[in-house]
């Protein structure tokens, strides 16, 4: 029905989710999880990292960047308060907050959403981050636009700071023709740019969260969509008020502040409202496309977990991309917290990190809100299957090499 190619994720895919297979789930989180800060929600969290995907240390520290809000706001409330916050550890697990990354005069919108941060290729020190810049209104989210901001790491003994970031440059936003817009529906999504170099052309490219365009409702779910399901299966009227997609941008220019915006790579029409944080690894000649969901944004007919889905190409980055795990799913809540983590993001080191969202007291049935950093949790690729195995501490993320450095010392004022 969609006039580009994408590839799909069909309702028969998502019926293979299996909250009770153990090589995909994440492990039981219990109601005494460590908080990793008191005065803080935080919740989807980046490394600082190379563009080929590398978590990078500078000058001995570990850095990662998290959304945050005031602990004093309710947990439900926190996204239209969401700043861009960074932490940085000598072993990569214990964090000490270092304060917003953006000065206020930043973002010219009400929230800074995610995105990831690199060290700009070839340089000493410059850093950029590439995050949603949101707009609220009464009804939600107004505007929703992948934005880049821009400068500098240092760091000494005692730890690391950033100048710079005082100004965002826009990049690309829904074009209603690929993406859906505000316009065809104002429950759109359109979110998450995540920056990277395609080993295959060498060129730079964003994935983003987004919908396919189609006029909210208007449009029928097709077989394709569906896939080949049992004989007697209902797939509801409703279904078709779900319309996931992961977006690709293509970089025009060295400073990366000029893009344009390409068909989806994979649609999920009928199946899912929303792909989100969608990244990239390549490994072993194979391209894996890894994305998160919930079970609250299947469609109609359909459950599954929250946690991390992927998609592997044998043709590079423009796919066909086929589940992997014949469902999509790679790591999800386990089946008695199925709910428990989420923004999953898996790092090329195959370590997979995220939030803790909430865990519901099996004694009370009392919903305890996370926001901090779950256990990290090892997944192996192996062809087009994953298997979950080693589980490490919370919020462990450690780099994979060190950035070359400039050999001064750098200084506070
Ligand atoms: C889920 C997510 C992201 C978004 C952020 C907003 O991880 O919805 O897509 O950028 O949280 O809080």
């Amino acid at each position: 029905m969609f006039n580009f190619n994408a590839s799909r994720w069909t309702r028969a895919q998502a019926m293979k989710v299996n909250k009770f297979d153990l090589t995909t789930s994440m492990p039981e989180i219990g109601t005494n999880f460590p908080i990793m800060r008191d005065d803080l929600w935080l919740w989807d969290t980046w490394p600082l990292r190379d563009i080929n995907g590398n978590p990078v240390s500078f000058k001995g520290w570990n850095v990662i960047f998290s959304l945050v809000a005031d602990r004093n706001i309710p947990w439900n409330d926190r996204h239209s308060h969401a700043r861009i916050g960074y932490f940085y550890s000598k072993d990569g697990k214990s964090w000490v907050y270092g304060g917003h990354l953006l000065q206020e005069s930043a973002n010219t919108r009400t929230a800074e959403w995610s995105g990831g941060t690199i060290m700009a290729p070839g340089s000493r020190n410059q850093v950029e981050t590439f995050f949603t810049s949101t707009l609220f209104d009464k009804n939600g989210v107004r505007e929703a636009v992948a934005a880049v901001t821009k400068g500098r790491i240092y760091a000494d003994s005692e730890g690391v700071w950033f100048k710079g970031f005082d100004q965002s440059t826009d990049l690309f936003q829904a074009d209603g023709l690929f993406y859906q817009n505000y316009a065809e529906n104002n429950l759109w999504n359109f979110r998450d740019p995540h920056v990277f170099i395609n080993p295959e052309d060498g060129e730079t490219y964003a994935l983003f969260e987004a919908n396919v365009a189609t006029v909210r409702g208007e449009d029928d779910i097709g077989e394709d969509e569906i896939g080949p399901v049992p004989a007697n299966t209902v797939v509801p009227k409703d279904a078709n008020l779900c319309s996931a997609s992961i977006g690709i941008a293509r970089c025009l220019s060295p400073d990366r502040t000029e893009w344009e915006l390409l068909p989806p790579l994979l649609t999920a029409f009928g199946v899912n409202d929303q792909m989100e944080r969608p990244h990239v690894i390549f490994q072993n000649g194979l391209t894996y496309l890894f994305t998160i969901s919930h079970d609250s944004t299947y469609a109609d007919g359909l459950t599954g977990s929250d946690g991390l889905y992927g998609f592997v190409s044998e043709n590079g980055i423009f796919g066909p991309y086929e589940p992997l795990n014949g469902s999509g799913l790679v790591l999800g809540g386990p089946a008695s917290q199925p709910t428990e983590a989420y923004a999953h993001y898996i790092m090329n080191n195959g370590l997979v990190e995220s939030f803790i969202n909430e865990i519901i007291d099996p004694k009370s049935g009392k919903v305890i809100a996370g926001g901090s950093l779950a256990p990290t949790v090892r997944v192996e690729l192996q062809g087009h299957e994953t298997f979950a195995t080693e589980v490490f501490d919370y919020g462990y993320i450690p780099a994979s090499y060190a950035w070359p450095v400039w050999p001064f010392p750098d200084r506070r004022k």
